[in-house]
């Protein structure tokens, strides 16, 4: 987003150039599948500006997951992503919040599309292996869970090579 980026070319500053927060789940992670899912984020051109593997505790899977909070999967939603390292990744470009939400594809594996990350390597909505944060506002907010200012490196020239004005 524009202010974010005052560095950027001028024609660059227009470009709707966002942040998203992408979770690699515990299963991805344990099915060997975080290169999988990293890969095809930088293939479509995104790029990685934060990356980190943790192991999330309960109040901080329950402070990103806030908006299940009383839903019926929300304690079984907070045990899964609690029950192993997952990979927190920072990912930039423009439109990367719902090009990336497409890469991933629907929520239920069933429902995504054939050749996005759902339909192609998952089965289960509930281990569905990737997160991807799904407004502005939510990357924002689900970005400052996982990490902090000095996390970041600038990718503005990789990033340039891929946008059109
Ligand atoms: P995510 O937040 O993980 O990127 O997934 P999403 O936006 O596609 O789906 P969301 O509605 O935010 O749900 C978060 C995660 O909760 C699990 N879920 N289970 N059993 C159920 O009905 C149900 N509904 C959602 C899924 O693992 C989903 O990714
Ligand atoms: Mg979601």
């Amino acid at each position: 987003m524009e202010q974010a980026y005052p560095h950027r070319a001028p024609h660059l500053r227009r470009m709707a150039i966002e942040t998203t927060l992408i979770l690699c789940k515990p299963d991805a992670v344990s099915r060997g599948l975080i290169g999988e899912i990293v890969s095809r984020i930088e293939r479509r051109g995104y790029v990685i500006s934060a990356m980190r593997m943790m192991q999330l505790d309960g109040a901080r899977a329950r402070t990103h997951y806030a908006e299940h909070a009383g839903k019926p999967f929300f304690d079984d939603l907070v045990s899964f992503i609690t029950s192993g390292p997952l990979v927190a990744l920072a990912v930039e470009g423009e439109n990367a919040i719902d090009g990336c939400r497409q890469l991933i594809g629907a929520t239920h594996p069933l429902q995504a599309a054939p050749g996005t990350l759902r339909a192609d390597l998952a089965q289960s909505i509930g281990r569905n292996l990737a997160h991807g944060s799904d407004r502005p506002e939510s990357a924002q907010r689900e970005l400052g869970i996982f990490f902090k200012d000095s996390d970041y490196v600038s990718r503005r020239h990789d990033l340039e090579r891929w946008i059109k004005d």
